[in-house]
């Protein structure tokens, strides 16, 4: 897949099939963060891959989805299989965000090659993740999880009208997201 097919495909995905993602697949995926973009080139981040079905229904049961649509949550047979958890290490520097972007960015590309969905979550109960992932919470910052899955639901970019920005589902149930036009964001070329 080239790039710029990548990054018009590439929309947030919140339904998906129950068939397992390979751990190899997952383990590329934080391949493909570790060799991203940071500042300073100091790599402050750590990754999890969670893909026990407890742990994960433990992960899912402290985010939130869709904020909105209606009924935005996934169902219990709609859910990620997998998720990759994205913490910082505070033994290398404090902030995080930069970062975060760089890694989940990649990671969500990466994926969309490999016909995985992605959704990235930062609507998370951290502390409830972080007692159930065992980490330790001095030492690492949980900033997002990354739910993954193989696709159950269709998402396209489409015009923003009236700059409402809520993504919404169309007659097909196809997921619409809204994005600026390019005549809004390119404030000049000289
Ligand atoms: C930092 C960040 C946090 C997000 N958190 C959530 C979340 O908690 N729940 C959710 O359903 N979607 C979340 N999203 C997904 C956004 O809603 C989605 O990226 C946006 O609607 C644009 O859609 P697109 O990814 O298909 O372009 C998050 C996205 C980003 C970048």
């Amino acid at each position: 897949m080239d790039v710029k097919t990548a990054l018009l495909e590439r929309r947030t995905i919140r339904k998906f099939t129950q068939t397992p993602i390979l751990e190899q697949d997952l383990t590329d995926l934080i391949e493909y963060a570790r060799l991203a973009a940071y500042p300073a080139n100091l790599q402050p981040l750590k990754f999890a891959i969670i893909t026990e079905n407890e742990l994960c229904n433990k992960v899912f049961d402290n985010t939130k989805w869709a904020g909105y649509l209606p009924d935005g949550t996934p169902k219990e047979a709609e859910r990620p299989t997998a998720f990759i958890a994205v913490l910082g290490d505070t033994e290398i520097k404090n902030s995080f965000e930069v970062e975060a972007g760089a890694a989940v960015t990649s990671m969500m590309l990466g994926a969309l090659e490999k016909g995985i969905g992605s959704c990235w979550i930062g609507a998370l109960n951290k502390k409830n993740i972080m007692e159930a992932l065992e980490l330790d919470e001095e030492k690492y910052n949980l900033l997002y999880v990354l739910a993954l899955g193989y696709p159950a639901q269709e998402s396209q970019a489409c015009p923003m009208q009236d700059n409402n920005v809520k993504y919404f589902l169309d007659e097909n149930n196809k997921l619409n997201v809204p994005k600026r036009s390019m005549n809004e964001v390119l404030l000049f070329k000289k």
